[in-house]
């Protein structure tokens, strides 16, 4: 980890005009100054930087962010790599902080684990047996690190010799609390560390060798292991996804298999379906996605679900269809590498997956496809995109692009200020003053408006904005290098250079209680329709509650 006060002095440091410039010819313009977009190709400058703002903003392609954030799209870099540039660039030494994270012991603790259970593997015949019937080489076990947990309270006996503090294993997940003692949690099983992106151990899964149940079993979540947030084999793939569209697989062996067959553009969600967390790290790498899921009932309807997420947090997922019984282990252990390859290239979009199998002949059916595109359209947070595909919709159904806008599921009911276009405008309008002004920013974080805001993009920004608005030294640019996603970025310097003036408290307080409001009425519907009372209940407590706090000053 790189010093915060290193990392304010590169900020202070950098002069964003001298940096861009360096990279794009910049002319002055007024307060501004403009070039040729570096991020699309463009004739006529609409490249903007802005001394004043410490920002820059394409008007042409949105791409827009700080003087780090623009090395590190740039130059393709995570940020700590970024900062080291600059830094180097201004003749700044940088000094590492050692230690500092207060989850230092459990990482040392997952760390040391692997290495036992790597060295298990190595003494164990039917393990290593098991793992060369599956096709994996010595090569691949040593760069996942695949480990074997034996059986019986074997790491919790041999703990103390390791140096193992048996509190820090179990708050690992590496050690259960039963009535009848201390227990470990992984028995005779193949084990997959799971990596962080920086490349640390947080957490494990393993495979029974035979067919006992359950299969699989991950670590629990832990301080530093939160399944929904993490991907097997990212850390591994990091390097191969920026250029090539990842591969997203559901299981551990779909992905070691093919990158032993070479294909290292994989990853493999983490035994549960796809969050919005993992769409989103996704798409810091790439806009695209390939899903290659079994080819069986279940992993359709797996495919289904993540069309949806990955849809709403703006990624373009492309579907590969396997013959049925496969998975992409068996797929490519079974025709290998070039068949695998072929079948990815004959991947469909979401329309021609939704579309596939579908009895298109007669008119309900057709109207039942169109309903379920439209809703699927309306998830694209991007116009550009959404439009490209509801143009390519209407062409496929022949009939006018506009009627799909209609033809949606949810548009026969409900008024236009509640429409889905409607609740996103008023949201991003409310989240864009409170990004400029770390006074609304707190108002903002005192209503959650991360609750009440849909999409995927601008609730990563309405999260982090409540995180970090209380911090001394927040401002919009921090926000933009906090944020780790680029789009989000591009919104908030889209805000940033927009002549909007910012509401006045008073007034903004009143819009986001008279906003609270809708949603929390919403919500109650729902919840009685859900028949979830508990809920409903609450909401209306809050409902009740909630004039009384629109009045609250300071
Ligand atoms: P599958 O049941 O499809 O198994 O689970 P698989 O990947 O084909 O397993 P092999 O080939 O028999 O080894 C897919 C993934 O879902 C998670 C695991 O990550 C697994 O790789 N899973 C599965 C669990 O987390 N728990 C389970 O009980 C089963
Ligand atoms: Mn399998």
């Amino acid at each position: 980890m790189i010093k915060p006060e290193i990392i304010e002095r590169v900020r202070q440091e950098t002069d964003i005009v001298a940096l861009i410039g360096s990279y794009v010819p910049l002319k002055k313009a007024g307060r501004y100054y403009r070039g040729l977009c570096p991020f699309h190709s463009e004739r006529s400058p609409s490249f903007y930087v802005s001394p004043e703002r410490q920002a820059y903003h394409c008007f042409g392609c949105g791409a827009g962010g700080t003087a780090i954030t623009f090395v590190m799209r740039y130059e393709k870099l995570e940020f700590p790599e970024a900062v080291r540039l600059l830094a180097k660039r201004l003749g700044i030494r940088v000094e590492e902080e050692t230690g500092s994270s207060k989850y230092q012991p459990l990482y040392e603790t997952c760390e040391r684990v692997a290495r036992f259970y790597e060295q298990m593997l190595v003494k164990s015949e039917p393990a290593r047996n098991y793992l060369q019937r599956r096709g994996l080489s010595a090569n691949t076990i040593k760069r996942f690190r695949l480990g074997f947990a034996p059986g019986g309270n074997y790491l919790r006996g041999h703990a103390a010799k390791l140096g193992l503090n048996e509190e820090l294993l179990i708050q690992s997940g590496l050690l259960l609390v039963r009535d009848e003692g201390r227990i470990d949690y992984f028995r005779e099983r193949i084990i997959f560390p799971v990596f962080s992106l920086s490349g640390k151990i947080i957490g494990f899964g393993g495979r029974v060798l035979d067919d006992s149940e359950p299969k699989y079993l991950n670590s629990p979540d832990t301080p530093i292991f939160h399944k929904g947030e993490n991907l097997y084999g990212l850390y591994q793939a990091r390097a191969y996804i920026r250029d090539n569209v990842p591969v997203l697989v559901e299981g551990n062996f779909d992905l070691l298999s093919l990158v032993e067959q070479g294909i290292n553009n994989c990853l493999a969600s983490l035994g549960t379906a796809l969050t919005a967390e993992q769409a989103l790290l996704i798409r810091r790498f790439n806009q695209q996605i390939i899903l290659c899921y079994d080819g069986d009932e279940a992993g359709r309807k797996a495919c289904r679900r993540s069309i949806e997420t990955l849809l709403r947090a703006g990624l373009d997922p492309q579907i590969v269809n396997l013959p049925a019984g496969e998975d992409p282990d068996s797929f490519v252990r079974k025709y290998g590498r070039e068949n695998f390859e072929n079948i990815l290239s004959r991947c469909v979009d979401f329309v021609g997956f939704i579309v596939a199998g579908r009895e298109l002949s007669s008119v309900a059916e057709q109207r039942a496809v169109l309903r379920e595109l439209a809703g699927l359209v309306a998830l694209i947070p991007d116009p550009v995109t959404g439009e490209l595909y509801r143009n390519r919709i209407a062409r496929n159904f022949n009939i006018d692009p506009r009627q799909l806008l209609t033809a949606g599921p949810e548009n026969s009911k409900g008024n236009d200020s509640c429409s889905p276009d409607a609740w996103h405008r008023r949201a991003e309008k409310l989240l864009a003053a409170a990004v400029k002004s770390q006074r609304l920013a707190q108002v903002a974080s005192e209503f959650l408006l991360s609750e009440l805001v849909e999409d995927e993009i601008l609730s990563s920004i309405a999260r982090t904005l409540e995180v970090h608005c209380g911090d001394e030294a927040y401002s919009p640019q921090r926000l933009m290098e906090l944020v780790g996603d680029d789009t989000a970025r591009d919104k908030i310097a889209r805000w940033l250079f927009s002549e909007e003036k910012c509401p006045d408290e008073d007034d903004f307080r009143r819009w986001l209680c008279d906003f609270r409001g809708r949603w929390l009425q919403r919500e109650i519907e729902r919840a009685h329709d859900a028949g979830d009372q508990e809920r409903e209940e609450k909401l209306i407590r809050e409902k009740n509650l909630l004039k009384s706090r629109c009045l609250k000053k300071k």
